[in-house]
């Protein structure tokens, strides 16, 4: 966008949202019409009362200091002959609104402006030219402010006041660059489960979903009255509205009503939530189907189905999806409901396999690995939130920053092209070798200010600590060794020169085999980490032993087979359970079923007691929640603060069910799904289960059922994908595009 105008407004308060508007005139028969536009903040764009587009939130969220994408509209069709108005609608949003723990605003410019090109051509050859300028005028709206923690206010059918004219600004120091992301839309519409009046006598509305939208209320009453709403992901023990949780974020939103029948919705922030409060409302009677719970989030093309005969996992897959709906809102977050909802890179790092297996995530995660790329330390470091919020994410993680070397790469393997290797190569190379400088021992990551197993059970000595009890030196350096492994894959691909870094991952593997090996198991450093004063620290624990394996850190058959008896061994004095936080859990499935105990992998995923997938699902989940005991078995609470009910990470699972249960492994050959590997693993307590991709090639499904004392394999591979499939008679099978029955006795 050339010759860009910004213009911004004076007189308004920060979260106030003033409307520019122009009027102007078409003289004939229109052949085309654009507008170019972007904002400060965020916008809406109108021509003659009508939305221009359907999207929210645009020009979107990223860097923005140093790139802010501008959205183009074609408008021929909302334009008449003669006068016509063009208004921007902005508010705060995520570069000058309320972002971060710690309620701060105006976190990166301290102002709305905005900015647009109007170009019109006439079928008679004629351009008229458009742009923002001093000339545009200023109001103030229906929409009188709005922030995205706090909520929105509007009062209905107000006639715009007047307040002057447009400001002419200073162009924000950064660069415009054409939309690259997903727009958010408006997706599922989930209507009103029950109407609920709680203990404390309030009207509380459940919606049955937990989700991050907003409530669509339809309503006639009577000029003035006011309908205030507040939201809520649970309700509490004894059934009363519970929003402790949502910390400094508000989440309320106030309409006044214009009399005449009135669609309540907020334009410019959204919630995470299930239930809604009436703190206001003007009528006794609650019609429940007078409201709507709206799902926004970015438009991706769903691609991953599952269903077995179990439900409650049935029910886990579903969590799962939500839980991706709810964060996959622009940029990847953590949770959307509390004063949070930012780009936590150890969260994606974790669940981007998973999302790219229920999404087409391609475009959306390209748009925000580029933020990633951009905000790439000059040393190297990759920090833990991007884009980059002032009080968030400033430690320097591993498994958090390492998001630079394993999305790229599931990014490849998905849908198999080379460019955003290409693109992430230089990063990876630079995250790195900021590990190599890190700490006295170049071959290990010590020290530093590391998440570790965050939110693993295994703390419990210190219920105050999130860490984990693994040692983070280990988790570093294996992490270390992970990374330094995906970039020589990388490397190789794009024919890069990679003998520097397979040494270094020979000594890397040494060195920790070193320091972190002894007698086949996996041991503390001499040496306390960063949390050493704070915590007890272990090195013998489920996620090391599971890092160990994964990540190939082990020597010979006999330490693993170790290895993988004593990580049973745990897990069974465990109770059976698993102890691993958001570091482990994603891997320990897979360090089981690789390493011979299939059957201990499906133990852990159908086990229903905490911690475990399963304990949510009994408790009531819809959604995944960030703690495993989010709630507890006495119902109560696992803290007021930090206990989102919205977090994807732990529904990473799905993609050992996927990879493992369902057998569907891309190889790294034929990345893309050109070349993929079937090998199933049934479990008799699951009856049958049945997946299915819709790769670049096609749909690709796999299901198998047990019938009698036999295995039924039904597989469909799609035109392009040539697949080896290895069920459990031991023959390897080579299937081109085509659908296949095969039967086994058990
Ligand atoms: C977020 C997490 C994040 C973590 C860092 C939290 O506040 O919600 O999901 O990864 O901080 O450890």
């Amino acid at each position: 966008m050339k010759n860009q105008n910004w213009i911004r407004a004076e007189g308004f308060g920060e979260s106030d949202c003033p409307v520019f508007f122009k009027k102007i005139f078409i003289k004939s028969k229109l052949k085309r019409a654009t507008v170019l536009a972007s904002a400060v903040g965020i916008y809406e764009l109108y021509i003659n009362g009508k939305k221009a587009s359907d999207a929210y939130f645009a020009p979107g969220w990223t860097s923005y200091h140093n790139r802010i994408q501008y959205q183009s509209y074609d408008v021929a069709e909302l334009l008449r002959e003669g006068e016509n108005e063009i208004s921007i609608i902005a508010a705060p949003g995520w570069a000058v609104g309320y972002l971060g723990r710690g309620n701060t605003n105006h976190m990166f410019f301290d102002h709305i402006s905005v900015t647009a090109a109007i170009t019109v051509e006439y079928v008679d050859g004629n351009l008229d030219r458009y742009v923002t300028d001093k000339s545009w005028r200023v109001g103030s709206g229906e929409i009188v402010c709005s922030e995205f923690y706090h909520g929105e206010q509007q009062i209905l059918g107000k006639p715009l006041e007047l307040k002057g004219f447009a400001v002419e600004d200073t162009a924000p120091d950064t660069t415009l660059i054409p939309d690259e992301g997903c727009p958010v839309k408006e997706q599922e519409r989930v209507t009103a489960v029950k109407l609920i009046i709680t203990p404390k006598g309030e009207r509380v509305i459940d919606f049955g979903q937990n989700l991050a939208g907003f409530t669509e209320i339809r309503i006639k009453g009577t000029k003035g009255d006011r309908v205030v709403i507040s939201h809520a992901e649970v309700l509490d023990r004894k059934g009363n509205f519970y929003t402790k949780n949502l910390e400094l974020a508000r989440n309320v939103n106030v309409y006044v009503l214009s009399g005449e029948e009135d669609i309540l919705k907020p334009h410019f922030s959204f919630q995470g939530y299930r239930y809604i409060r009436l703190d206001e409302y003007p009528f006794d009677e609650v019609d429940l189907s007078a409201f709507t719970s709206v799902a926004i989030y970015s438009e991706m093309q769903r691609t991953g189905d599952f269903i077995c005969g179990n439900a409650k996992l049935n029910k886990l897959y579903g969590n799962t999806l939500w839980g991706q709906r709810s964060n996959f809102i622009d940029i990847p977050t953590d949770c959307p409901q509390r004063d949070e909802r930012t780009g936590w890179t150890g969260d994606v790092q974790v669940f981007c396999r998973t999302s790219a297996i229920n999404y087409d995530v391609d475009r959306f995660m390209r748009k925000w690995l580029r933020d990633v790329i951009i905000e790439q330390r000059s040393d190297g470091a990759v920090t833990s939130v991007v884009p980059g919020v002032s009080n968030r994410g400033e430690r320097i993680s591993t498994a958090w920053g390492d998001v630079c070397t394993v999305a790229p790469w599931e990014l490849y393997l998905a849908y198999g092209d080379e460019d955003i290797l290409r693109e992430c190569f230089p990063m990876m190379v630079k995250w790195v070798n900021y590990m190599r400088k890190q700490g006295e021992e170049e071959y290990l990551w010590l020290g530093g200010d590391h998440y570790g197993d965050w939110l693993a059970s295994d703390a419990i000595l210190c219920p105050e600590v999130r860490e984990g009890a693994t040692q983070t030196d280990l988790i570093a350096s294996a992490f270390f060794a992970y990374s330094t492994s995906i970039l020589i894959k990388v490397g190789k691909i794009l024919g890069e020169d990679m003998r520097e870094y397979e040494d270094l991952y020979d000594n890397i593997k040494k060195t920790f085999r070193k320091f972190f090996i002894k007698d086949g198991l996996p041991t503390l450093y001499p040496k306390y980490d960063a949390f050493s004063t704070t915590r007890p620290v272990k090195g013998l624990t489920q996620t090391a032993i599971t890092l160990v394996l994964r990540f190939g850190l082990y020597d010979g058959e006999e330490e693993r087979q170790g290895l993988v008896d004593k990580l049973v061994s745990m897990i069974e004095e465990n109770g059976g359970k698993m102890s691993s936080g958001f570091v482990g859990t994603p891997h320990i499935l897979h360090a089981l079923s690789e390493n011979g105990r299939v059957d201990k992998a499906y133990d852990l995923l159908l086990c229903e007691e905490n911690p475990s997938w399963l304990f949510s699902v009994n408790h009531g989940a819809t959604t995944i929640w960030e703690h495993w005991d989010s709630i507890g078995d006495d119902g109560r609470f696992w803290n007021d603060n930090k206990n989102s009910f919205n977090h994807y990470a732990y529904g990473s699972v799905f993609d050992w069910v996927f990879g493992c249960a369902l057998g569907i492994n891309v190889s790294p050959k034929g990345a893309g799904y050109r070349k993929i590997i079937i090998t199933p693993h049934p479990d008799k307590r699951l009856g049958f289960a049945a997946g299915s991709i819709l790769t670049r090639q096609g749909r690709l499904r796999v299901r198998w059922t047990y019938e009698g004392d036999r295995i039924r394999y039904e597989i469909r591979i799609p035109k392009g994908t040539e697949a080896t499939v290895r069920l459990d008679d031991g023959i390897s099978r080579v299937c081109t595009t085509g659908n296949y029955c095969f039967e086994i006795e058990v």
